[in-house]
């Protein structure tokens, strides 16, 4: 079977690429599956259930988001509510939402996915090795494609759980910095692996938002609104090959896609 995961959809440039693509995508590619990360599709931050809802309609299978999960309070019934939508895994019991789902792919695999936060130069979270030990064990045995949206800032931390979970997913995938790495690889023991698949939105700007507001408020430390960008926008993530007998990741290609 064959995955394309997305990378942070950042605001309406976003989105609308995503709705125009993926179609496309699914149809010239030959996917299964899509799963995008939306943690920013809300004006450069958060997820809101029409957003949702768009997202799911343009033909993503499942969605995940990251530390902005809560920033839009009213995507917290569709988190409760839906069964292809996750939050962050490593937060406390209590927080609203899935830490593991299961979707079917359009060859009849059932695929679970989840996502979660790393701890380096990020907010207090859970250590995501022992979460993602307990998620594991959580997914049924026969569910054997699973795949991780490893949310975290360092390329170190996400090099040690793409190898902590070598063999047990078929692949670790970064989101978060908005950059795509020229990593991608499959490890020995069949995990697909890359620390950042990059971003869905403006390149013209300094991670999705205006490249003058974000400087404005570096260089002098007066508040601004870190609008969405507008300019040179594109589609980034990976296509993943995973043989669904085994979940062994066969094959790792990094996507990019001009608004042309
Ligand atoms: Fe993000
Ligand atoms: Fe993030």
């Amino acid at each position: 079977m064959r995955l394309l995961f997305i990378g942070d959809i950042v605001g309406r440039p976003g989105r609308d690429i995503v709705c125009r693509a993926v179609p496309r995508l699914v149809a010239e590619r030959k996917l299964d599956l899509v799963i995008a990360n939306a943690e920013n599709a809300a004006g450069g931050s958060g997820l809101t259930p029409d957003i949702y809802r768009d997202l799911i309609a343009a033909g993503v299978d499942g969605i995940t988001l990251g530390d902005h999960v809560y920033r839009r309070r009213e995507i917290v019934p569709v988190l409760e509510r839906e069964s292809n939508i996750v939050r962050p895994a490593n937060l406390p019991d209590e927080a609203s939402g899935r830490v593991w789902a299961t979707v079917t792919a359009r060859d009849g695999t059932s695929v679970a996915f989840f996502t979660m936060l790393g701890q380096l130069f990020m907010k207090p979270a859970d250590s995501p090795f022992r979460i993602a030990d307990r998620v594991l064990a959580a997914i049924p045995s026969d569910v054997t494609v699973r795949f991780l949206d490893f949310h975290a800032e360092a390329t170190s931390e996400a090099q040690m759980m793409g190898r902590y979970l070598d063999g047990r997913v078929s692949a670790v995938l970064g989101t978060h910095t908005h950059v795509a790495t020229a990593d991608e690889c499959i490890f020995p023991g069949g995990t697909a692996f890359q620390c950042d698949v990059g971003m869905t939105g403006p390149f013209d700007s300094i991670l999705g938002r205006r490249i003058d507001r974000v400087l404005e408020t570096r260089l002098t430390a007066n508040p601004t609104q870190f609008d969405v960008a507008d300019g040179d926008v594109r589609l980034c993530g990976s296509i993943v090959d995973i043989d669904p007998a085994t979940g062994r990741a066969t094959a790792i290609e990094r996507v990019c896609v001009c608004d042309a």
